[in-house]
């Protein structure tokens, strides 16, 4: 089951930390399996300081007793622990399903190492299947679509591009921006496209996470595989 696997690749992860380390904390349903291990390790004497990447993780460590911290207080980081949408052979990510990938890149690029913990459902050949996560300002948020359109275009990529919603609404981030999830099939050249999409001005930023991870915990009914980059 998908949601024991998710579980069985936090708990593997979690035998990376180690007591006394500053740890990046993941988003989304996976992370959340993490949070779980690490908050029955607090209360078995486990002594860490956690900086979260949403709010929702924030929710869930201070319930579960978790010792927080803010990137601000503690710049630099031991460990980041996260899920991700998309894994592919190089290691390249798609993030930003849950809608926290600004303040998930930024963690992740303040830790020293970053784990991804996943099912198996998340390794592709290609990134693209999942839709990209692009978090824009609300300020000229159409002109920035057609601005994305148009890069897109350039590089041969097209799909359908929507504005997120939740509950009716168009989705907000914790930073207070919109998400535009861009549906290209295939990103057959991440490092191209994440390089011209940071440099619209109303992009702030995508899901696409190269040369951050180097190591992913992957669980699958036959066990947890640990892939290294
Ligand atoms: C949140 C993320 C998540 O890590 C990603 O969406 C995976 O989520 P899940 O573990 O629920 O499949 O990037 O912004």
């Amino acid at each position: 089951m998908a949601g024991n696997l998710k579980y069985d690749a936090a708990l593997a992860a979690f035998g990376e930390v180690k007591s006394g380390m500053k740890l990046g904390i993941g988003t989304g349903s996976t992370a959340e399996e993490f949070v779980k291990v690490l908050v029955q390790a607090v209360s078995e004497g486990l002594e860490i300081v956690g900086v979260p990447t949403s709010e929702r993780t924030k929710e869930l460590c201070i319930a579960g007793n978790v010792p927080l911290t803010t990137l601000d207080e503690t710049p630099e980081l031991d460990l980041v622990i996260d899920g991700a949408d998309e894994i592919d052979p190089k290691m390249r990510l798609i993030k930003g399903g849950g809608g926290a990938h600004l303040r998930e890149k930024i963690v992740a690029k303040a830790g020293k190492k970053m784990i991804v913990i996943a099912d198996e459902s998340k390794i592709v050949d290609t990134l693209g299947t999942f839709p990209l996560p692009i978090e824009v300002t609300q300020f000229g948020s159409k002109a920035t679509m057609l601005a994305i359109e148009a890069v897109a275009k350039s590089l041969d990529l097209s799909g359908e591009l929507k504005f997120r919603e939740k509950d009716g609404q168009i989705f907000v981030t914790d930073e207070g921006h919109y998400i535009i999830d861009a549906s290209f099939g295939r990103i057959s050249k991440p490092e191209e496209l994440a390089q011209a999409l940071v440099a619209l001005p109303g992009v702030v930023e995508h899901g696409l996470f190269i040369d951050i991870a180097k190591i992913a915990y992957v669980a699958s009914s036959e066990g947890v595989k640990i892939i290294k980059q």
